[in-house]
């Protein structure tokens, strides 16, 4: 056995080491100065407690972005340390967020030992390279992100930071190759265990949904299909599960090569960045001369967002919630003895919100960020939930998951088309969108980001729209002024959150302005940009009558967008004559 010494080493404290929404995200330039990753994943540690890692078996991996892999073996060196008994590393250092989750939760090790928790090396949807974004975020043993209580303590601990421990003689470990290497060092063991990135991942899928029935769709000559990893960590699931498991043709994987900076590309799966399989499903302007597939899907770079398309037709993340809940116990074995509630993010329209009165389901409300909904799982509350930006998920684990998103809906899919495979003629994503509309009504939805926006200048038109709800009856002589159609403000503030599990409130969530009519606009910054800031604005109607629910959305909406964008002075703060985004 080879063994190792531990080193302590001398640092000092990094400005600007505070992990956002979703971890610590910055420039892999950033990331790559002298001690900056030691600090943070020191730091960590000593959150933690000594006593909760000494012994601890940690899960190391990510999306495989460029400086993951030696990411990987700094964190290897001082996980042994500080005493950690093991690491365990997906293959070539690959595991999807969900799939991270999943191994805490679910996956024995070779030695019987189970995970405590895991370091996931990601920047999500941001795109990587040497000259883009790396990230790194602690999840706990529950699977879930680490709570606000533990990232707090490790940007305290960033501050005041004066060594770090590291096994600087430990050689690197090969993480091509499955298999278990062991070392020895002050505290005696330590192993580092590389496994397959999608067994355990699959093997929980495959508990959860019927199987059979999706193969029987999807092996069928009547229904088409694309997926889309945007060369992000999805591909290393997708071949395993849409082909090998499902029986989809190979020809319908797009992007499906994990790659270390996404191929160049932005890998967020939204209508801009999603290109290629926006235009395969006959959704651009560019549209390819053959018939779109039926059923279009995409992931981001860590594969837990996903975007839903049928032929020519796109799926808002809100709406694709609120369908996956009105047909889960019918649709996925899983969920059969029905929901135990449904959750959504303040932002995320109230499709879902219909969908939980009508079926006298338990409702949450949370601020944006899926630990809030980790609480409500852990608590028996809450059985599937989503947001409006592209993330959906259920209590399988504590993370929102890419591929669960899309199995959901094949799953509704193949049982709607139980009968028709042979025969009939197929239900399609688009008739399930508005048969769900006609029974539940429609909510016209869309985001505008402004990204990288000047971090004053957005801030002060944020205070601006704070300071203007003090007085509605003015609000409401600019709101007449700019369109008489436009149903008036009865209520403006900023949304607050008390958790009912845990009784803690999270406050200044997002700045809302709610319509008699059920209408909202909902401003908030960003907590996962890297520069600059970005400002989401969130544009929402709701229409109940059958003859108003087909308009096109951007046209349906467009008084109250010229509402939102003249009263907060969009331009004028930001000089930004129009958004970076529109999903
Ligand atoms: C991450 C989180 C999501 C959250 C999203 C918001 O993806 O995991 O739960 O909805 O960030 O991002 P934003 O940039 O709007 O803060
Ligand atoms: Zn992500």
């Amino acid at each position: 056995m080879v063994m190792f010494n531990v080193t302590r080493k001398e640092t000092a404290p990094i400005d600007g080491q505070k992990p956002g929404t979703s971890g610590l995200r910055k420039k892999v330039k950033v990331f790559t100065r002298p001690n900056y990753l030691h600090n943070f994943v020191q730091s960590t540690f000593n959150a933690l407690s000594a006593e909760k890692v000494r012994g601890a078996t940690l899960v190391v991996s990510g999306d495989g972005r460029y400086y993951s892999k030696d990411a990987i073996q700094i964190i290897t060196k001082m996980a042994a340390a500080n005493g950690v008994r093991r690491v365990w590393i997906g293959q070539n250092g690959l595991l999807s967020t969900p799939a991270v989750s999943a191994v805490i939760r679910e996956r024995v090790g070779s030695d019987g030992s189970k995970a405590t928790g895991a370091f996931i090396l990601t920047a999500s949807h941001n795109p990587g390279g040497p000259s883009e974004d790396f990230g790194i975020k602690y999840n706990m043993d529950n699977g879930g992100p680490a709570p606000e209580g533990i990232t707090d303590k490790i940007y305290e601990n960033t501050k005041t930071i004066k060594e770090y421990s590291i096994a600087e003689d430990l050689p690197d470990v090969d993480i091509s190759a499955v298999g278990v290497t062991s070392f020895g060092g002050p505290e005696g063991q330590f192993d580092v265990e590389v496994f397959d990135s999608a067994s355990d991942y699959v093997k929980l899928m495959k508990s959860i949904f019927d199987f059979e029935l999706i193969r029987k769709l999807l092996s069928s000559p009547k229904f088409t299909f694309c997926y889309d990893a945007l060369h992000g960590v999805a591909g290393a699931y997708a071949k395993r599960i849409f082909v090998e498991e499902l029986g989809a043709q190979e020809s319908s994987l797009l992007n499906c090569t994990p790659k270390e900076d996404f191929g160049g590309g932005h890998p967020d799966p939204n209508l801009t960045y999603a290109k290629e399989l926006v235009a395969r499903m006959g959704l651009s302007k560019s549209n390819t001369q053959d018939e779109p597939p039926e059923f279009g899907a995409a992931a981001d770079g860590d594969a837990d967002r996903n975007m839903i398309l049928g032929k020519r037709f796109f799926v808002t993340p809100s709406d694709s919630v609120a369908i996956i809940a009105a047909n889960a116990v019918e649709s996925i074995p899983y969920f059969s003895a029905g929901l135990k509630g449904v959750a959504r993010s303040m932002p995320t329209s109230a499709a879902l919100d219909v969908v939980a009165k009508n079926l006298n389901l338990k409702f949450f409300e949370v601020p944006t960020g899926w630990k809030f909904f980790g609480n409500l799982m852990d608590a028996g509350l809450c059985s599937i939930c989503g947001e409006e930006s592209f993330g959906t998920g259920s209590d399988h684990i504590r993370e929102k998951d890419g591929i669960w998103a899309v199995l959901a809906w094949l799953s509704i899919l193949a049982h709607k088309n139980k009968e028709n495979l042979d025969g009939g003629k197929l239900v399609t994503v688009e008739d399930i969108v508005r048969k769900h509309w006609a029974t539940y009504g429609r909510h016209y939805y869309t985001r505008y980001d402004y990204e990288n926006v000047d971090a004053g200048a957005a801030k002060e038109l944020m205070a601006n729209l704070v300071k203007m709800q003090s007085s509605l009856p003015e609000v409401n002589d600019i709101v007449k002024g700019i369109r008489s159609d436009v149903s008036k403000v009865v209520n403006a503030d900023e949304f607050e959150y008390k958790d009912p599990v845990d009784g803690s409130i999270s406050k200044h969530q997002g700045i809302r302005y709610l319509f008699e009519d059920g209408s909202r606009l909902v401003f908030r910054l960003s907590g996962t940009g890297s520069e600059g800031a970005t400002i989401r604005l969130y544009i929402e109607q709701y229409e109940k009558d059958p003859s108003k629910i087909g308009r096109d959305s951007q046209e349906a909406l467009a008084p109250l967008v010229e509402v939102a964008l003249k009263l907060s002075k969009m331009e004028q703060f930001t000089g930004r004559s129009a958004p970076t985004v529109i999903t």
